[in-house]
C-alpha cells in the first residue's frame, strides 16, 4: 500500500487486523463435502443490498453450527427445528432454550451441489429423516420477479429407512434482521388470510436512512402459504422455540408487548406439521421491503422518490410475497435450467471457473436494485423510466461508483447489457442535468440508497471518462438499444475530449484500485482512455457520423503506437506500471474491452509480451501486488495462452476455497498467505464473468 493513506485504506488497516486475529484460531475441517468447494461464506437469503444474509465458513460451519450474519457480520437470527416421531433436532441456528431438548441434525456429504449460482443446498439427518434445505435466491429475468427484494427457503423431508414418520418443521427470525443495532424498538403483526406472513418493522423508522449497513426502515416478511397444520407465533425466543419444542406445534398466538429488538428477543415463528410421512415439504420466504427504495435528485432540487419495479405490478408488499410464495415451482425451474447454463458456459473454461462463478453471482446481482418512478402528470408508475441502483458495499456504502460497477459488468454484458444501460443511465441523466459542476464524470452519487449528487464537485477526484465511454458503448453495441447514446451524446463526446487531452499522459491520479494511492503515467489508466477514445469513434458510427469515427479512431490508433514507445520498459520485454519505471510492472487489465468488444486497437504483440511476462509471476494464491480479484480475472482473459489463464483462475479457486476466510467473497487478498486482506462482498465479483464473455456470450442478451 502506497502513501498517502485514502481514507479508504484506514478502513482497510482496521479490517486487515481483524483478519489477522481471525486468522490466530484456526477450524477444523468440515467433516460434509462441499461441491463445487466450501466457500469462505455461503449465501442464504442474497437479494437486495439490505437482504443480505450468509452462513460464515472459515473451515466449516454447518447449517446449524452458528447463526447466519448480515453480509456485514452482525447476526440475523435465524432458526430451524423439526422434530421427528416426537424428538426434536435443530437444524439451523444456533438457540440456546432453557428447559427443552433438543440434538443437533447432522450435516452430511451429499452428490448434489451445496452452491449453484442461486442456490445454497444442505443435507442434514434427524433420526431416521433427511431434510434438504434450500435456500433460493433467484436470479430472473423478468422484470417484477427480479426486483423482488424475497428469498425463499425449502425444507424437504425424507425417510431414510422406509417407514412413515410424524414430521414437523419449525423456523422462526429474530428482530434483528430490522435494524443494524438491537437497540431499536420494533413492531410486528401477522397476517393469516391466504398466507402466513410476519411483518416486522422499527416503531420510529427513519427514511433512507442506516444503520451498520442494514436499512434503518421498511418491513421484513417471513411467510408460508397457509394451508393444513400452518401454525404461528410471536413472542420471546426461548418461549417460541420451547413451545415448538415441547408441543412440536405454535398455538397461533401474538405477543403484543411491542419492545426493543433485544429486549427479551421478540421472534417470529412458523411451523408445519407435515404428518405422517415418508416425503414432504414446507416453503417459506424472507424478504425486507422497502418503499420508495431510492431517493433521486432532479434539477430544481426536486427529490424524485423511486420504487422497487415490482410496485407497477402490485398493490400491497402482502399480494407481492402471496405471489412470490406461489410462484415457488417455475422459479425453481428458472433458477435450475439458469444454473445450468452457468455450469455448460463456465466450465468451457474449467470446473474451478465455473466454482467462482457460481460464487459470484448473487453476491454481485444481490448489491443491485431496480427502480421506477411516478408518472409526473396523472398517476400511476412510470415503467419507461428505469434505473438500477449498486451499493458499492464494504468498501464504502457509496451508490453507482463509477469504478465499482465498472468491473462488474462482465456479469451484465453475460446476463443483461440492458440493465447495464439502466445501471449507467443515473450518472448520465444526473451530469447531463448541469447539476454536477465539474467536467469530468462524476464518480458517484453520495451514500445508499440516496442519489443527490455532488453539487460542489466535492466527490473524490479522478476523472473516469473511459469507464462510462466504455460501458455506453458495450451496453449499446449489445443490447442494439441506441436511444441512450443518442440522447447523452454531447455528454459523451465532453469526456472524450478529456481523453484526447489526457488519456496518452495520464496525470497524478487515483486508479481504479484507488486504495493503492496516486501515480502519474499509469500504463494501465492511459490503455482505458485509449479505448475510451476508440469507443467513442464506435458510438459516432453507430449514430451515423462516419467523419468523428474515422477522426477519433485514428487518434486512437496514434495513441497506442506512442503508448507502445512510452509504456515499454527499458529492462525487459513487459509493459511498467508507470512511464519510466523500468523496473515496475502491473496487470494490464484495461486491454480486456479491447478483446471484449473486438476493437482490435493494441497489436496481439502487447498481448503476446504480457502473457510471457506473467507466466513466472503467480504465487500460491494469484498474482502479487494489491489487486482485487475481478482484475486478475479480467487480466485472465487478455492472456494469449490458455493453460496460463487456467493457472490465474486455478490459485484464484485455491483462495476462494482455502478455508482461511469467513465473509462473502472478498475481492482483495494476500496471494501468499491467502488471508483477505480487506473489502467483503462487494459487487465487483460481478468482473469473475469476464471470461465467460468473453469466451461464449459476446451479445447474447436475455433481457
Ligand atoms: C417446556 O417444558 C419444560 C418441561 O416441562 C418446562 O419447564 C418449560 O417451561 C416448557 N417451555 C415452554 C415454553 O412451555
Ligand atoms: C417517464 O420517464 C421518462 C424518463 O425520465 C420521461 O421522459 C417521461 O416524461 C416520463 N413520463 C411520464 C408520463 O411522466
Ligand atoms: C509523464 O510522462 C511524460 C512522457 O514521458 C513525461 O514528460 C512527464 O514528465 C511524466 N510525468 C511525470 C509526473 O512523471
Ligand atoms: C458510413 O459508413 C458506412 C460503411 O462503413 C456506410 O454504410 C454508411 O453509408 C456511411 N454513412 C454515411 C452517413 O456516410
Ligand atoms: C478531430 O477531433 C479533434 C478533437 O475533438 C478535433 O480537435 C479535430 O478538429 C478533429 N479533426 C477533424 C478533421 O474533424
Amino acid at each position: 500500500m502506497r502513501w498517502p493513506l485514502h481514507p479508504r485504506s484506514i478502513q482497510m488497516l482496521a479490517k486487515l487486523l481483524c483478519t489477522a486475529l481471525y486468522a490466530l484460531h484456526t477450524v477444523a475441517a468440515p467433516s460434509w463435502t462441499s461441491t463445487p468447494f466450501n466457500p469462505p461464506s455461503i449465501p442464504l437469503a442474497v437479494r437486495s443490498p439490505y437482504l443480505s444474509t450468509w452462513l460464515p465458513q472459515g473451515g466449516g460451519s454447518a447449517l446449524n453450527g452458528g447463526w447466519p450474519v448480515f453480509w456485514a457480520g452482525q447476526t440475523t437470527a435465524w432458526t430451524g427445528f423439526i422434530s421427528v416421531d416426537g424428538t426434536q433436532y435443530s437444524w439451523m441456528g444456533a438457540p440456546a432454550v432453557p428447559d427443552s431438548t433438543f440434538t443437533q441434525a447432522t450435516q452430511k456429504s451429499f452428490k448434489a451441489r451445496l452452491f449453484t449460482s442461486t442456490q445454497s443446498i444442505f443435507v442434514l439427518s434427524a433420526g431416521p429423516i433427511d431434510l434438504t434445505v434450500t435456500f433460493l435466491s433467484p436470479v430472473e429475468t423478468d422484470l417484477v420477479k427480479l426486483s423482488l427484494p424475497l428469498s425463499y427457503l425449502d425444507v424437504s423431508v425424507s425417510s431414510t429407512d422406509g417407514q412413515a414418520h410424524s414430521v414437523q418443521i419449525y423456523t422462526d427470525i429474530s428482530g434483528e434482521w430490522s435494524s443494524g443495532s438491537d437497540n431499536w424498538n420494533i413492531e410486528w403483526s401477522t397476517t393469516t388470510s391466504g398466507m402466513l406472513s410476519h411483518q416486522v418493522s422499527l416503531t420510529s423508522p427513519a427514511a433512507y436512512e442506516e444503520i451498520s449497513d442494514h436499512a434503518q426502515y421498511g418491513s421484513v416478511y417471513y411467510s408460508t402459504l397457509s394451508g393444513k397444520g400452518v401454525t404461528y407465533q410471536t413472542g420471546e425466543d426461548v418461549v417460541v422455540r420451547g413451545t415448538f419444542l415441547n408441543t412440536s406445534a405454535l398455538p397461533n398466538t401474538q405477543d403484543v408487548n411491542f419492545r426493543a429488538i433485544s429486549d427479551a428477543w421478540p421472534v417470529f415463528g412458523l411451523a408445519k406439521d407435515l404428518g405422517h410421512v415418508t416425503t414432504g415439504s414446507v416453503l417459506f420466504s424472507i424478504g425486507l421491503i422497502r418503499d420508495p427504495a431510492v431517493v433521486y435528485i432532479l434539477p430544481g432540487n426536486v427529490k424524485q422518490e423511486r420504487s422497487l419495479y415490482f410496485w407497477s405490478k402490485f398493490a400491497t408488499a402482502e399480494s407481492a410475497i402471496e405471489f412470490f410464495l406461489n410462484d415457488y415451482s417455475d422459479a425453481l425451474s428458472t433458477a435450475n435450467a439458469f444454473d445450468a447454463r452457468v455450469v455448460a458456459d463456465a466450465s468451457k473454461i474449467s470446473a474451478e471457473y465455473a466454482g467462482i462463478v457460481a460464487l459470484s453471482i448473487r453476491q454481485s446481482l444481490g448489491a443491485n436494485e431496480l427502480t421506477i418512478s411516478k408518472n409526473t402528470r396523472g398517476g400511476g408508475w412510470n415503467t419507461s423510466d428505469l434505473m438500477l441502483f449498486m451499493k458499492e458495499i464494504s468498501s464504502d456504502g457509496n451508490l453507482n461508483t463509477v469504478d465499482v460497477i465498472f468491473p462488474a459488468t462482465p456479469i451484465f454484458h453475460y446476463l443483461y447489457p440492458k440493465m447495464g444501460q439502466y445501471l449507467i443511465e443515473p450518472l448520465l441523466r444526473y451530469q447531463a442535468s448541469g447539476l454536477y459542476p465539474n467536467k469530468c464524470v462524476i464518480l458517484l452519487c453520495a451514500h445508499y440508497p440516496k442519489a443527490l449528487g455532488h453539487p460542489q464537485g466535492l466527490d473524490e477526484v479522478s476523472c473516469q471518462s473511459g469507464n462510462m465511454l466504455i460501458m455506453a458503448y458495450g451496453f449499446a453495441k449489445a443490447t442494439g438499444d441506441l436511444s441512450q447514446i443518442k440522447r447523452y451524446r454531447a455528454l459523451l463526446d465532453q469526456w472524450t475530449q478529456f481523453l484526447i487531452d489526457d488519456s496518452l499522459i495520464p496525470a497524478n491520479q487515483l486508479s481504479t484500485d484507488d486504495f493503492a494511492g496516486t501515480l502519474a503515467n499509469q500504463t494501465n489508466l492511459a490503455i482505458k482512455g485509449i479505448v475510451g477514445i476508440r469507443c467513442m469513434a464506435e458510438i459516432a458510427k453507430l449514430l451515423g457520423d462516419n467523419a468523428t469515427f474515422a477522426n477519433y479512431s485514428s487518434i486512437a490508433a496514434d495513441y497506442v503506437t506512442q503508448w507502445q514507445q512510452l509504456a515499454a520498459s527499458t529492462s525487459g520485454p513487459h509493459v511498467t506500471l508507470a512511464y519510466g519505471m523500468a523496473d515496475t510492472w502491473g496487470l494490464t487489465y484495461n486491454l480486456f474491452y479491447d478483446v471484449q468488444l473486438g476493437l482490435n486497437l493494441f497489436p496481439q504483440s502487447v498481448y503476446e509480451e504480457q502473457t510471457a511476462w506473467y507466466a513466472d509471476k503467480l504465487n500460491q494464491f494469484g498474482i502479487p501486488l494489491d489487486y482485487p480479484t475481478d482484475w486478475t480475472t479480467w487480466t485472465s482473459g487478455i492472456l494469449t495462452d490458455t493453460s496460463l489463464r487456467d493457472q490465474f483462475i486455478s490459485a484464484l479457486s485455491a483462495y476462494a476455497s482455502n478455508g482461511l476466510n469467513n465473509v462473502p467473497f472478498s475481492d482483495w487478498y494476500d496471494t501468499v498467505s491467502g488471508q483477505m486482506a480487506g473489502f467483503q462482498s462487494r459487487p465487483v465479483v460481478g468482473g469473475h464473468l469476464a471470461l465467460a464473455v468473453l469466451k461464449m456470450l459476446c451479445n447474447r442478451p436475455i433481457v
